[in-house]
């Protein structure tokens, strides 16, 4: 079926939309465990981000799950379509001008390794919310650790299914060890120079 699908040339290209905004499009993926902190970091970076005038738009277990990914569940195969097109997604959002983050457990390699493909390596930050899971477990802010303990969620990421680890993430925080605000300024310091506009 695809091969009949020839793109259309559109007049205004993705550089012209990046000048346009003044700032350059990429996405920040934050992954870890269920609790780590990764979309509380990145609602905080994103705000800072939006004080500087950037365009932004995150994306997250809560309104993607929900909608666009509700037919999907959390067996290996459907993790990794869920990865599959949040990663399409965002680089539609990044075609329009967007610095995007999205926040997902993420727990396979070979899935983050396709969203870079997607998206291309040049616009794939990775942050690695690298919370110890006693502590994710021990907030236990949506009580899943506990469900997933007592056997009502089978398929738990950290506790009965498996996270592989980033091996060289651009950033990684723990946050037993560096508050929200250090988190926040870490992360803008590394993206300081990717956030200049293409000339
Ligand atoms: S991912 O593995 O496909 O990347 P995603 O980030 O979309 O997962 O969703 C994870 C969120 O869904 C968790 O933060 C948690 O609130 C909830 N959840 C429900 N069931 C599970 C499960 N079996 N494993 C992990 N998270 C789950």
């Amino acid at each position: 079926m695809q091969k009949n699908v020839i793109p259309h040339t559109f007049t205004i290209t993705q550089e012209e939309r990046s000048k346009l905004k003044n700032h350059a499009c990429f996405l920040l993926w934050f992954t870890g465990l269920s609790g780590s902190g990764k979309s509380t970091i990145a609602n905080a970076v994103e705000k800072a981000l939006f004080n500087k005038k950037i365009h932004t738009y995150t994306l997250d277990g809560d309104n993607v799950r929900k909608g666009l990914n509700n037919n999907l569940s959390f067996t290996p195969e459907d993790r990794t379509e869920n990865i599959r097109r949040i990663a399409e997604v965002a680089n539609l959002m990044i075609d329009a001008g967007l610095v995007v983050l999205a926040a997902f457990v993420s727990p396979y390699q070979k899935d983050r390794e396709n969203i870079k493909q997607i998206v291309g390596t040049d616009n794939y930050v990775e942050i690695f919310i690298n919370t110890p899971i006693e502590e994710c477990e021990k907030r236990d802010v949506k009580g899943l650790y506990a469900k997933a303990r007592s056997g009502e969620i089978k398929n738990f990421t950290g506790i009965n299914a498996p996270y592989e680890a980033p091996v060289n993430p651009d950033i990684e925080i723990d946050t037993t060890q560096v508050s929200v605000e250090e988190a926040v300024s870490i992360i803008l310091n590394k993206i300081k120079n990717k956030l200049n506009p293409i000339n």
